[in-house]
């Protein structure tokens, strides 16, 4: 018989309780100012990312990666997708992401020194575990779980892990799980970059806007009503297309995935530099048009995507931020989101989305927390 040691997780009874919420999605959508802070603590100093806390095999190791390797599915996988971004951006390294469940099955090229990480809510989803212990046998430096479940297999199988402190995740639909990884993925880019010796501003103000991403959050949180407003929009409506640019695209797949999963309306996620080579022609006044549209160095180029949209007539739902001018018009509505920091502009724009999912979902009168055909962890393939 074999003796294996007991391991207590505690988490606090309201944790598993609704209270006040209608729903546990809404819930954890409010949990999310502390669940990032959470996430954060004991992670960076003045100027700096603690890159110790990743332990230190890892924290010696960081300096000799050349590649990295994203596996993950669903929310996590758009959490990569950003990431990615990120990643080749500010530590200027080499980055691709795949969805787990076709990585398993295909023979995959590793150049020297690559990072594999898998990214899961959960750390039992069966294609994630499956694509790590693949990848395992194929000449990585070292593997990394990003989870939420410290004793999950995720976490216990993989060389390196990085723990995002959301608490339980009820609700089916992704919320708070997606904004910590994004924040966990955020900081580890930080500690490439450190470690990279990359331009220390650039790693100064990522800390800076980590440690505001709380207080912006809760901000956002405040837009609530307006949302609730804007989703009636969604009433009759049987489709819908969501544009974004850069990490903001992978941004708009996510809000996409959402409102498919809790509303059960189809939606489409572009990035909008495509929608001429298209999907345009769906454009008329029963698709609402959802956009995600920050101050940052592609608004430009998105504002002008956006003209062919109100030409055809299509009706626009644009997040946008406050201080920027967008053309007034009729079938257009702005919600202006307070400014941010670029790099962190992805997370902050998340949390509308989920806003205007669960709303439309209301509206539609759906199951919320438990949606039809879904279940909160895929442990079979
Ligand atoms: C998200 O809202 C979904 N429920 C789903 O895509 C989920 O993110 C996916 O199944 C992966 O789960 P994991 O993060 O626990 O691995």
């Amino acid at each position: 018989m074999v003796d294996y040691p007991v391991l207590r997780y505690e988490h606090a009874a309201h944790s598993q309780e609704k209270g006040e919420y209608r729903h546990f999605m809404l819930k954890e959508i409010h949990e999310q100012p502390a669940a990032i802070a959470n996430t954060l603590e004991g992670t960076q100093g003045e100027d700096h990312v603690l890159t110790a806390i990743l332990g230190l095999e890892a924290e010696t190791r960081l300096k000799d990666l050349q590649n990295i390797h994203i596996v993950a599915c669903g929310t996590s996988c758009h959490a990569g997708l950003v990431a990615r971004y990120w990643i080749e951006d500010q530590a200027g390294l080499p980055c691709q992401v795949e969805v787990a469940s076709e990585y398993r099955y295909r023979q995959v090229a590793v150049p020297a020194n690559t990072l594999l990480i898998a990214i899961s809510q959960s750390g039992e989803t069966a294609d994630t575990l499956a694509a790590l212990r693949y990848a395992k046998q194929q000449g990585y430096l070292a593997s990394l779980a990003i989870c939420n479940v410290a004793g999950s297999s995720l976490v216990r199988e993989a060389d390196w892990r990085l723990l995002t402190k959301a608490g339980p995740e009820i609700g089916v639909a992704s919320t708070k799980a997606f904004t910590t990884q994004l924040v966990a993925l955020l900081w580890l880019t930080t500690a490439l970059a450190q470690v990279k010796d990359r331009a220390p501003e650039m790693i100064s103000a990522n800390v800076r806007a980590l440690k505001g991403l709380p207080r912006l959050v809760e901000k956002v949180l405040h837009l609530d009503q307006h949302i609730e407003e804007l989703a009636t929009t969604f009433a009759n409506k049987h489709h819908a297309l969501f544009l974004g640019r850069g990490p903001h695209y992978p941004i708009a797949m996510e809000g996409v995935l959402k409102l498919k999963e809790i509303s059960y309306i189809h939606a489409e996620a572009y990035a909008a530099g495509e929608l001429k080579h298209g999907p345009l022609a769906l454009v008329d006044e029963n698709m609402p048009v959802v956009s995600v549209a920050p101050s940052d160095s592609l608004l430009e180029k998105l504002k002008s995507n956006l003209q062919e949209v109100g030409a055809r007539g299509g009706q626009l739902i644009t997040f946008a931020c406050e201080r920027v001018d967008m053309d007034e018009g009729e079938g257009i509505t702005y919600l202006k989101l307070p400014w941010v920091y670029e790099a962190v502009s992805p997370i902050v724009y998340t949390v509308p989305l989920q806003l205007l999912s669960y709303h439309v979902a209301l509206v539609k009168g759906t199951d919320v927390d438990k949606p039809r055909n879904l279940a909160k962890s895929v442990t079979v393939e």
